[in-house]
């Protein structure tokens, strides 16, 4: 019988991935957890056939550089590859996988979390409570804003914006509008019940809520920079599941320091795991650990279709989610 072949597994994972990892390849687990860093994932690329790398491991074109590297498949554990050069990747002949569709779900469910966390003072009124602080109901304590009725605007109309939306519209009877370079067919949008805008600028400065649902990629670094950012209706709100360096921190702390807008909801940061500091002042701003994907079931099916990946890569059949 022939080696198995090996896979570096860059983090922990779902006990019923690492077992099936087990079972299938010579899988080199990481039992505590820790990041491998820029050397680590240099011997991981020397040492092993695959890696299942996580959207934390800087996979970049120096890391790729790692000689004589034996790895042939960065298979990545989520959607987002931005962890990834996938241009060094493809030019070095490593493929690279990555986990669509199964966490569409779990993330949409996650931006409607802080969409409401943010307009009904969710977490100001927990850390309130907790602090002691309630003295009891009254007509006109902690007033949020309603979401019904508000036009929620989305940047980018794939497969989560799209959940979002559905979400949104149909259950939360909010109005969507959306911008996307590639909108989906009318008819699509039709039965999303969304209207699509030629121009990001006049998402930004129609909705409510604004939404980020687009690629982390050059063109969108700091998509929402001051200029941008200016144009929101006073009062708006800004949610972000997407990628922490779509929006330009320093600007958001600006705008919300200067009220113009109401609230900011965050699960991804620009310089994760560190947070600018004065986001974690203000009580209008709601704060979660990149959490989009993070249930149970959504880790086991991530983790599931990442193995599928590797599997197909060995049996020499084409990736099921092939980046390059
Ligand atoms: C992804 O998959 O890109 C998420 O950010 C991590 O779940």
């Amino acid at each position: 019988m022939s080696a198995r072949p090996v896979v570096v597994v860059t983090r922990r994972l779902p006990e019923p991935v690492e077992s099936e990892l087990a079972r299938n390849f010579d899988a080199r687990l990481n039992r505590d957890d820790r990041p491998l860093g820029p050397d680590g994932l240099r011997e991981a690329l020397r040492s092993a056939d695959a890696l299942l790398c996580t959207v934390t491991d800087k996979l970049t074109a120096d890391v790729l550089d790692a000689e004589p590297r034996r790895a042939r498949l960065l298979a990545n554990f989520g959607v987002g590859f931005n962890n990834i050069d996938v241009e060094a990747a493809r030019e070095r002949g490593l493929s690279v996988s990555n986990t669509p569709d199964v966490l569409t779900d779990a993330t949409a469910d996650l931006a409607l979390t802080l969409l409401l966390m943010v307009a009904r003072r969710a977490g100001e009124g927990e850390r309130h409570l907790r602090a002691g602080a309630w003295t009891g109901w009254r007509p006109t304590h902690m007033l949020g804003t309603q979401v019904s009725g508000k036009t929620l605007g989305l940047v980018g109309m794939g497969r989560i914006a799209r959940a979002v939306a559905r979400r949104a519209h149909h259950g939360f009877g909010m109005r969507v509008i959306f911008h996307d370079p590639y909108p989906p067919a009318p008819e699509v949008a039709a039965e999303l019940g969304v209207e699509p805008r030629e121009e990001l600028e006049q998402v930004l400065r129609e909705a409510d809520f604004i939404s980020l649902h687009c690629p982390a990629t050059p063109e969108t670094r700091h998509l929402m920079n001051r200029e941008r950012l200016a144009l929101l209706r006073p009062g708006a709100y800004l949610i972000n599941t997407a990628r922490g360096d779509v929006v330009d921190e320093a600007a958001l702390v600006e705008a919300l320091r200067a009220k113009r807008l109401a609230g900011a909801a965050l699960d991804v940061f620009e310089r994760e795991p560190q947070v600018t500091p004065a986001l974690c002042t203000m009580e209008n701003v709601v704060l979660l650990p990149h959490l989009g994907s993070a249930t149970q079931e959504t880790r086991v099916a991530m983790g599931m279709r990442a193995v599928d990946n590797v599997r197909l890569f060995f049996k020499g059949e084409p990736l099921r989610d092939r980046v390059v």
